[in-house]
This record gives structure tokens, C-alpha cells and sequence, in this order.
């Protein structure tokens, strides 16, 4: 092995990765004067929360009656009875505080006349427990409110001080023999230098790993680095078939148009011209959650009413709406059709297709962010020095699927609970743990073995066969023969890691060696996701299972933890937390009015 030197930094906290979530959980530790430094394989402000556009959701009832027990109830029903009560209440609880918060911070949003911040309806998000009519709770920055929230949260940590080291990427984690987290190992992207970070507590704010997958919205960086590092760590991960399709990604390029399209009007229709989607969900019709609006289309595809020479997508119609409301609500949207798509909005409709989206699993945590580590006998043990934020995490406040709008505020919320979490924790008057050296020693050969393979396959051709595969058989629709399939596929796929073969040696800008580390993160992420999905024996949020199609709260309402050692998959299962933080008789929400039911819209 090439001997690799490497500088030592020394934190109280350090946060791995410089989205939504990493930038406020940034904000958060540096404004309580912890030692923070944020790590990040891209700069700040193009980190794939710049591509959230449709907004942030949060019972600021600017635009009529709303309230945090709503909003709840929304978020419990949307996630198909999965998530856990107390952070489901704890993100609806929280919300309008951490928006007010970002507002105070400098976030542009979009203003009503009064000059309220404007809030557009969103899918799944309604009134009176899911009674009423829907509510406009998505507080909107015209179409570009990641981008807004995203250049806000970076100027404000700077202004506190935060440190940034841009353009490093986390190779792996150090644990000391006890299970505690000690730090991050770090490879510089534009020099080639190596760099140990010792910190009290390391938050990994990495994102998604949507580019498993052949078509997906996700930017190409979002790779599930920190999913990677936790499976190679011996850890868990929690909730991982529940894959998210965004109902209307562009037909070809993937890329998203958001759900407040609908929110301001548009709408979805087939072959013959019909608005099918009042015959799915009578109630709230275009407005209905994710999954169910993608299962929708995918079934007027599979049913001969599919658009285009190939009736294999769908058309999203925006031309009615004025145009003035198009040029000031969803800007963004217009410019994307018109480039991937050739289309004018204001004149005809947009070929959509559903599309990979979210990842509802992700590392488990609870509410305040803190890794766990779930055994049989202890569900709920925490892993020192650890946290989740984002998308990288599972709280679990998704469930099975998450409601649009959703994401920002987990974001938000949760990278200042971590903040908040961390600042009781974090001794400061303690010592920086010391270098892990042996942990650091595997990283580096780990690395070097990756920088010098010569094997067989090129990284992109294994890529593709993944991507594929899994787009293939861990669909919208799913059955108990092409999950299988897919579990075998997989398995040989993911035993093909050590037979890749890298053409460049150096370190400098080494973009070959860089998507390499980022496959072999990807791949545990998959495996997870295929093979949780294969035992699943239920229909569940975005888990629609043909052969087992209805939901089966006796057997399946409980979390499904996975271990990946390799091509290998270990599957256990967790209760789910049913417990509200607040009693009904302290103001909180009853549990009757939670209590599962059948899920229609
Ligand atoms: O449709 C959108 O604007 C996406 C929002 C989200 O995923 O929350």
C-alpha cells in the first residue's frame, strides 16, 4: 500500500455535508460557539437541496385556517402509519418556529399582498384531519426555495464562524473499539492531500441515494455517502424500500417539475384527454400524495392511456393558469420544460413520467438526531459522537412516503434539533478524542486498494447494471418473482465491487477514483433497498407489492432494520414509536384520531 500522510484537525463537531440539513445543523452547533467544521464533496450552494423547488411546509395559516395537529395528522397519514409519533410531532410542532427562523435569517420568500410569506398547496397536506378541503401550507419561494434557503443558511454560517472545508470527501468513519464515533478520514478532491478530522460529535448531512437508480431527479453527487460509511462500519440502516417517485419528473431527462405545479392549478392527463386522476383520489384529485398519484399514472400507462409514439408517459397541463402567475410562481419549472423538454408551458402540456425522488429510510436516528444503533434488546440504543440529518437520516417521520414540502422542513427542523441535541452532549471542556490511527489505517487501505484496481470492470459499466436493475425490479410497482430477481441480480452486481478496474492513479482531481468510493457507497444502499423490499410482505406507502396488496398492520408496522456486510443483507425489525411526545390531555393530539385507518384521498 502508497504511504499516505495526512493533517489532523480537531473539532467539537463536525458536519459531514453542506445541504439543507448540514448547513443548519452547521448554524446551529458554530451559533452556541461549538468548534464546527462543515466537510462537504461539493461547494455549499450547489448541494442538491439548491434543486428544491415547489417549498417548505408549515401551519403558518397565512393563507386561512391551519394548525400543527393538521399538519401532524397529514404527515402520519401520509407516511401509511410507519413514521414514529414523537418525531412526527415534533416536525409539526416545530415548523412555523424553524420557517419564522429562516425568515429572520434572510430567506426571500414569495409574500402575500399583506406581505405574509405565500404558502401554495401541496400534495396530501389538508384540513380538518384529512376532512376538509386542502390547505395551502407550502411556504414557497416562487419555484426555487431550496436555492433560497440553501444561500441564506451559508451566509449565516460564515457569519458565525463556522469552518469550511470544501471539496473533501469522507472516505469512512472512525469508531473506537467501544462504538464510539471519533471523527471522519477526509481525501482533498483538488490537491490530493488526506486529512483526519477528531471531533466530539460527527453529523453526517450527506443526502440521498437516488442515483442507485437509472432515472431519478437527484443530482449525480447524491450517492449516499453516509449510508456507505454506516453499513461499512458495522451499523444500521432503517426503512430502506420505501423509495420515493415523484409523480411528475420530466419524460427522458428525469428532471423535476415541481408538485406546486399542481399546487397552483395544474393538472395531469392520459391519452384520451382525461383528468384521470378524479376517478383515483375523488377527494383531493391532482392534490393526493406521491405514491398514490404515481401509482396512478404508472396504471393508465400499464392500461393503454399513456401519451407520446410509445403511450409510455403522461401529460402535465399548465397552459390554462395566466400567465403572469406561471412567470411569478413557477419561473423555474417554465425554463426546465422549455430546455429538457422543448415545451412552452403557456401553451402546451409538459411529458412527465414518474421519477426516483426521496429516500424515506436512511440511518436511523431519533428525534433529536442521534444515531441508533437498534438491537433486540435495546431498539432505541444511541451511538455515541453520531448524528443524521436529512435525507441521509430516518427519524422516522416519512414512514413509507413522505408529503411534498415535507423534506425542507425535515431539513430544517432536524438539523437544529441535532444543533440543539448537541449542545447539551458536547463537553466542551473535554478533550478532542485522539487519532483513531488503526481505523484510519483501514480507511487508507480501503482507499488505496479502490486507486490502484485493476480489475475487470469499468466503475460506470457496474454502475449502469445497478442503476438498471434497480430500476427494473424495485419499481412503483413491485411483485414477489422480479424482487426476487432483483435480489439475485443485486447480489451478484454488489460481489462485483472488488474486480473494479480505476485507469487513474493520481489524486489530484481524480473524478474515476471519486465515483468509484461513491459506488461503493451506493451499492449497500441498494442492496438494503432490494432486499428489504423482497421481504416485505405487504402493501405500504411506496411499497405497492402486487402479490400482497393490502397493508398488514399486524405483521408490518414496524421498521425493518438492514446490516450489509458485502453482497450480504441482515434483516431485523424494530417497533415503530406510537407514542406522541404530548399527552392529549397536556394539548397534544388524541391517539384515536391517529389511530390507523384505510388510506384514501
Ligand atoms: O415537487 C417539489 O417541489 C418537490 C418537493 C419535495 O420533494 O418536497
Amino acid at each position: 500500500m502508497a504511504a499516505y500522510e495526512y493533517e489532523t484537525h480537531e473539532y467539537d463537531v463536525v458536519v459531514v455535508g453542506a445541504g439543507g440539513a448540514g448547513l443548519r445543523a452547521t448554524l446551529g452547533m458554530a451559533e452556541q460557539g461549538l468548534r464546527t467544521a462543515c466537510v462537504t464533496k461539493v461547494f455549499p450552494t450547489r448541494s442538491h437541496t439548491v434543486a428544491a423547488q415547489g417549498g417548505i411546509a408549515a401551519s403558518l395559516a397565512n393563507m386561512g385556517p391551519d394548525n400543527w395537529q393538521w399538519h401532524m395528522y397529514d404527515t402520519v397519514k401520509g407516511s401509511d402509519w410507519l413514521g414514529d409519533t414523537d418525531a412526527m410531532e415534533y416536525l409539526a410542532r416545530s415548523a412555523p418556529k424553524a420557517v419564522y427562523e429562516l425568515e429572520h435569517y434572510g430567506v426571500p420568500f414569495s409574500r402575500t399582498e399583506e406581505g405574509k410569506i405565500y404558502q401554495r398547496p401541496f400534495g396530501g397536506h389538508t384540513t380538518e384531519f384529512g376532512e376538509g378541503p386542502a390547505v395551502q401550507r407550502t411556504c414557497a419561494a416562487a419555484d426555487r426555495t431550496g436555492h433560497a434557503i440553501l444561500h441564506t443558511l451559508y451566509g449565516q454560517s460564515l457569519k458565525n464562524n463556522a469552518e469550511f472545508y470544501i471539496e473533501y470527501f469522507a472516505i469512512d468513519l472512525l469508531m473506537s473499539d467501544d462504538g464510539v464515533c471519533t471523527g471522519v478520514v477526509c481525501w482533498k478532491l483538488d490537491d490530493g492531500t488526506m486529512h483526519v478530522f477528531n471531533a466530539k460529535m460527527v453529523v453526517l448531512a450527506t443526502g440521498g441515494y437516488g442515483r442507485a437508480y437509472f432515472s431519478a431527479t437527484s443530482a449525480h453527487t447524491c450517492t449516499g455517502d453516509g449510508g456507505g460509511m454506516v453499513a461499512r462500519a458495522g451499523l444500521a440502516l432503517q426503512d430502506m424500500e420505501f423509495v420515493q417517485f415523484h409523480p411528475t419528473g420530466i419524460y427522458g431527462s428525469g428532471c423535476l417539475i415541481t408538485e406546486g405545479a399542481r399546487g397552483e392549478g395544474g393538472y395531469l392527463t392520459n391519452s384520451e384527454g382525461e383528468r384521470f386522476m378524479e376517478r383515483y383520489a375523488p377527494q383531493y384529485k391532482d392534490l393526493a400524495p406521491r405514491d398514490y398519484v404515481s401509482r396512478s399514472m404508472t396504471m393508465e400507462i400499464r392500461e393503454g392511456r399513456g401519451v407520446g409514439e410509445h403511450g409510455d408517459h403522461i401529460h402535465l397541463n399548465l397552459s390554462h393558469l395566466p400567465k403572469e402567475a406561471l412567470a411569478e410562481r413557477l419561473p423555474g419549472i417554465s425554463e426546465s420544460a422549455k430546455i429538457f423538454a422543448g415545451v412552452d408551458v403557456t401553451k402546451e402540456p409538459i411529458p412527465v413520467l414518474p421519477t426516483v425522488h426521496y429516500n424515506m429510510g436512511g440511518i436511523p436516528t431519533n428525534y433529536h438526531g442521534e444515531v441508533l444503533n437498534p438491537t433486540a434488546e435495546n431498539p432505541t440504543a444511541v451511538v455515541p459522537g453520531l448524528m443524521a440529518v436529512g435525507e441521509a437520516g430516518c427519524a422516522s417521520v416519512h414512514g413509507a412516503n413522505r408529503l411534498g414540502s415535507n423534506s425542507l422542513i425535515d431539513l430544517v427542523v432536524f438539523g437544529r434539533a441535532a444543533a440543539i441535541r448537541a449542545g447539551e452532549v458536547v463537553d466542551r471542556e473535554a478533550a478532542i478524542p485522539a487519532t483513531n490511527k488503526a481505523g484510519v489505517e483501514k480507511a487508507f487501505e480501503r482507499f488505496d486498494y479502490f486507486r490502484y484496481a485493476k480489475g475487470g470492470i469499468p466503475t460506470a459499466e457496474l454502475r449502469l447494471e445497478m442503476q438498471r436493475t434497480m430500476q427494473a425490479d424495485a419499481a412503483v410497482f413491485r411483485a414477489s418473482e422480479t424482487l426476487k430477481e432483483g435480489v439475485e441480480k443485486m447480489t451478484a452486481i454488489a460481489a462485483k465491487l472488488p474486480d473494479l478496474k480505476v485507469t487513474d492513479r493520481s489524486l489530484v482531481w481524480n473524478s474515476d477514483l471519486m465515483e468509484t468510493l461513491e459506488l461503493t457507497n451506493l451499492m449497500p444502499n441498494a442492496m438494503a433497498t432490494i432486499v428489504g423490499a423482497e421481504a416485505r410482505h405487504e402493501s405500504r406507502g411506496a411499497h405497492a407489492h402486487e402479490d400482497f396488496a393490502e397493508r398488514d398492520d399486524e405483521n408490518w408496522r414496524v421498521h425493518t432494520i438492514s446490516r450489509v456486510d458485502g453482497n450480504k443483507v441482515e434483516l431485523s425489525y424494530r417497533p415503530i414509536v406510537h407514542d406522541p411526545l404530548t399527552k392529549e390531555e397536556e394539548g397534544g393530539i388524541s391517539l384515536k384520531k391517529i389511530a390507523p385507518k384505510a388510506r384514501t384521498f
